[in-house]
C-alpha cells in the first residue's frame, strides 16, 4: 500500500496517524515497510498472535531503537533466561508493596500540587508528571531524600536518551549523568546487600540471591544467581521501563481529559469511574506506541509470509483503535468496559509494572481533577511531543489555571 504518512514519525498529528492506521489495518494489515526494513502491524489480533508466541518471535537485542530495547533488559531476552530475571522482579512486586507505593503516590501528587500554591500557570510535565513516577522508582531503588534533585536530573538524563535527540554535545553531557547513575545505582545494591530496608530493591537482591526460585510461578530450573551487577541493570531497566512512560501516561492522559471535557466533568463528578478511566487513557493514549520483535523461523501471520530474521514492529497505538474489538473505538469513554488494550503489551512479557502505572495515573490525575479542576492548556500555547519513533510523550505542556 502506498503510504502518505509515517505511521511511527516522530510527532503528533493524531488525526493524520488514525487516518494512516485505520487505513492501514482496513486494506494492508501486514505491510512493509522498506524504508525501515521491518513489517509494520496494526491489526489486534495479529499483534496479540506474536505476543503469544516467543518461540517465534524474539525479543533478543534487535539493535539500538530506544533504551527501552536495551541489551540487559528483560525485555529483550527470551525463554529460560527472560523467566529467571522476571520471577525475580514479580516477586519483589507483592501486594503489600505496590498498596505502600500507592498510599505514597497520592501524597507525592498531594505535595506536587501544594508547591503550586499561589501560582496561576505552570509547566504540567515538570509540576505535575514527573513528580510521581520518579517519586515512586527513586523509593523503590531506595533513593535518599537528600539525593532526590541528583536523581531527577539522572532519571531526566535517562528519558533524553530515549527521546531521539541527536545534538552530540548534549548527548555527550546526558551521556556522562547516566554513569553518574549508573555508579549510584551499584552503590545502592551494595548497600542494601548489606542492610536491606523495606524497599523493592532489597527484595530483588533477596530474591536475585537465593538462586533457586522454586516456589515462583513458572520455575526454572537456575543454575546460578544473578551478579550485583546484573542486579544493578534490572534496577535500571526499571527506571527506564516505569518512569518516562508513566510520566507520559499521564500528560497524554490529561491532554484527553482536556480535549474531552465532557468526560473529564463525568470523572471529577464521580471518581468511582476512575475504575475504568485509567485503562481507557491507556488504550486511548498508548505511550509505548510500539515495540518490536524477531522473527526465528520462516513463518505466516495472517497469510503474509515473513521470513526468519525479518523485524515485525508490533503498533500498539493501532490495536487499541482496532474496529473489530472496541466498540466505537475513535471516542475517549471513560466508563469503558470490557476494555482489554494492549498498551501494556500482552503475553510472557505483559508489564510488570501495569498496575502501578495505572495507579499512579489515578493518583495524579484525580488529585489534579480535584485541586486543580479549571486547569486548562495556557492562553496561546500548544503542547511540545517528544521526538520518538516508540514513545508517544509529551515534553512540555505549559497549563493555566
Ligand atoms: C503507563 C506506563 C507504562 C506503560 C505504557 C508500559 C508499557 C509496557 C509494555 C508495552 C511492555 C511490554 C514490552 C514487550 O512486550 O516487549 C512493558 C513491559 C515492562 N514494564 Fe511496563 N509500562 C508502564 C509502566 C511500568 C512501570 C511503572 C514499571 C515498573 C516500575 C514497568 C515495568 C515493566 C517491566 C519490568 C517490563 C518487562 C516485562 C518483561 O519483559 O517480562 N512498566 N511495559
Amino acid at each position: 500500500m502506498e503510504m502518505n504518512y509515517d505511521v511511527l514519525a516522530p510527532v503528533h498529528e493524531s488525526a493524520a496517524r488514525d487516518r494512516a492506521l485505520a487505513a492501514l489495518r482496513r486494506e494492508s494489515p501486514i505491510e512493509w515497510d522498506a524504508q525501515n526494513d521491518w513489517w509494520l502491524l496494526t491489526r489486534y489480533a495479529d499483534i496479540r498472535s506474536v505476543s503469544r508466541h516467543p518461540e517465534i518471535f524474539s525479543s533478543e537485542p534487535k539493535g539500538p531503537w530506544h533504551v527501552f530495547e536495551h541489551r540487559f533488559s528483560m525485555q529483550a531476552m527470551d525463554g529460560k533466561r527472560h523467566l529467571r530475571h522476571r520471577n525475580i522482579v514479580s516477586r519483589a512486586f507483592t501486594p503489600r508493596m505496590v498498596s505502600m507505593l500507592s498510599a505514597r503516590a497520592i501524597r507525592y501528587a498531594d505535595e506536587a500540587i501544594d508547591a503550586l500554591e499561589g501560582r496561576r500557570s505552570g509547566e504540567f510535565v515538570t509540576d505535575l508528571a514527573v513528580p510521581v513516577p520518579m517519586r515512586i522508582i527513586a523509593d523503590m531503588i531506595g533513593v535518599a531524600d537528600g539525593d532526590l534533585e541528583r536523581f531527577r536530573e539522572w532519571s531526566d538524563a535517562v528519558v533524553f536518551m530515549g527521546g531521539g535527540h541527536a545534538d552530540p554535545d548534549q548527548l555527550a553531557r546526558v551521556g556522562a549523568l547516566v554513569t553518574e547513575l549508573n555508579e549510584y545505582v551499584g552503590e545502592k545494591v551494595r548497600e542494601r546487600r548489606e542492610t536491606p530496608q523495606d524497599d523493592i530493591l532489597s527484595r530483588i537482591i533477596e530474591a536475585a540471591d537465593e538462586g533457586l526460585l522454586e516456589d515462583a510461578p513458572g520455575f526454572v530450573d537456575l543454575d546460578r544467581r544473578l551478579s550485583p551487577d546484573e542486579v544493578k541493570d534490572m534496577a535500571l531497566f526499571l527506571l527506564i521501563a516505569g518512569n518516562e512512560t508513566t510520566r507520559n501516561g499521564i500528560s497524554q492522559g490529561m491532554l484527553a481529559l482536556l480535549q474531552h471535557p465532557r468526560e473529564r466533568a463525568r470523572l471529577a463528578a464521580d471518581p468511582s469511574l476512575w475504575e475504568t478511566a485509567s485503562d481507557e487513557i491507556l488504550r486511548w493514549t498508548s505511550p509505548v506506541r510500539a515495540m518490536r520483535r524477531v522473527a526465528l523461523e520462516d513463518t505466516t501471520l495472517s497469510g503474509q509470509k515473513i521470513r526468519a530474521g525479518e523485524s515485525v514492529v508490533m503498533v500498539y497505538a493501532s490495536a487499541n483503535r482496532d474496529e473489530t474489538v472496541f466498540p466505537d473505538s475513535q471516542s475517549f469513554r471513560v466508563d469503558r468496559s470490557p476494555n482489554e488494550h494492549l498498551a501494556l503489551g500482552f503475553g510472557p512479557h505483559y508489564c510488570l509494572g501495569a498496575n502501578l502505572a495505572k495507579m499512579e495515573i489515578r493518583a495524579t490525575l484525580e488529585r489534579v481533577l480535584a485541586r486543580l479542576p479549571n486547569l486548562r492548556i495556557a492562553a496561546g500555547c500548544e503542547p511540545i511531543f517528544t521526538p520518538s519513533a516508540l514513545i508517544d510523550g509529551v515534553e512540555s505542556m505549559p497549563v493555566e489555571w
